[in-house]
């Protein structure tokens, strides 16, 4: 299995290299009936592209997506998805420098050894351009899990150390990194620009909430709700590490802190965030996911050639100064892929 697919009955699997001619994704067992078309997913596209946000690259990419079947009159036929996103503005004669070097931090060295060949030009199937075909794929999703009442929203928590303390998520909306906290917000871009002038880049932490989202989905032992929101962030690239709820706090709690009573009225608080044994409560599911700093940098590096000579490296071409805010709506893509597939998964065992 080449690991391009996921999903047992909402099966996604994407396609394309960051510079070769477009990326895309085909979506199978999307129920028919809903209400699909491009304007459903373009939203979701403009917020994951190049220079939609502080930390962005310039590289103008237009990301039109183009449905090219699975949809009759604007509605879905419940027939295979396919969607298109041309790859425009990619200036691979940028990435020259890097045919016969490693980058670090980067899948280079991986892919190298892996396959024996690779697309240097932007990191190929590794490169963040994938992640638009899964947004578009996303975008699907949220539609299935919506008709459910079922919504998905991620904030930026941190970003370069700077945490958000204040968690109103109603100022999210009114900042380009949608953090809660309007005070951090404006330290995070300042930390971005610094960083930008420097030639360096940033890591942060993603918060992922999910509302409306009834008990009882997930599947027991190998198929758990928390494992597999777990497998499918971690499959974003940069993404280093995963918590739910309490999440790396619950190994210094005692268990009368960290268990959520029970009350006629539901959990009293929300420790679990939202799953237990792998299984949704009800309650809001609350994931966190630590990003590294982007590995393409400006700032001169060590690494080596394809043949082992040690060589500085400063990587040119327009890359971004962190995943964030870029990333927010790949989160959502993917939270919500899992969500409809194991909501799919509940309705077909009833
Ligand atoms: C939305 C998004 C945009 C990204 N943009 C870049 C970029 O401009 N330059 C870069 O080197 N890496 C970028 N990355 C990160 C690489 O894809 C990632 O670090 C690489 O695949 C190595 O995987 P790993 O970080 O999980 O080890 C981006 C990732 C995402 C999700």
């Amino acid at each position: 299995m080449a690991g391009n697919s996921t999903g047992r009955i909402f099966r996604v699997t994407t396609w394309g290299e960051s510079h070769g001619p477009a990326v895309g994704a085909v979506v199978d067992g999307c129920p028919p009936g809903i209400d699909l078309d491009e304007k459903d997913i373009q939203d979701d596209l403009n917020r994951r592209r190049p220079g939609a946000g502080p930390a962005s690259s310039p590289r103008k990419e237009t990301d039109r997506v183009e449905i090219l079947s699975g949809t009759f009159e604007g509605r879905t036929t419940g027939t295979p998805i396919s969607l298109l996103i041309r790859n425009v503005g990619a200036e691979s004669s940028a990435y020259d420098d890097l045919r016969d070097v490693f980058r670090p931090g980067h899948g280079d060295f991986t892919y190298w050894k892996k396959y024996g060949i690779r697309d240097h030009r932007g990191g190929g199937r590794a490169s963040g351009r994938e992640t638009a075909a899964r947004v578009a794929a996303g975008a699907i999703a949220k539609k299935v899990i919506a008709r459910e009442g079922i919504a998905v929203t991620a904030f930026t928590m941190e970003l370069g150390g700077i945490r958000a303390r204040k968690t109103s998520f109603e100022h999210a909306g009114r900042n380009r990194l949608c953090c809660p906290d309007l005070q951090a917000a404006a330290r995070m871009e300042k930390k971005l620009e610094e960083s930008r002038k420097k030639g360096d880049s940033l890591g942060g932490i993603v918060e992922i909430r999910v509302t409306g989202c009834p008990p009882g989905l997930g599947e027991p032992v190998f198929e758990k709700m928390d494992a597999d929101l777990a497998a499918a962030l971690m499959g974003i690239g940069t993404v280093k590490g995963v918590e739910i709820g309490a999440g790396f706090a619950a190994a210094r709690m005692a268990g009368s802190e960290c268990n959520d009573p029970l009350t006629p009225r539901g959990f009293a608080t929300n420790n679990a965030g939202g799953i237990l044994a792998g299984i949704t409560t009800g309650e809001d599911i609350v994931i966190r996911a630590a990003c590294k700093p982007i590995p393409s940098i400006g700032m001169p590096q060590k690494t080596v050639t394809v043949f082992g000579k040690p060589v500085k490296l400063s990587v040119r071409g327009r890359h971004d100064v962190s995943v964030i805010p870029r990333i927010l709506p790949v989160c959502e893509a993917m939270v919500s892929i899992v969500l409809a597939d194991h909501l799919l998964r509940q309705k077909a065992n009833k």
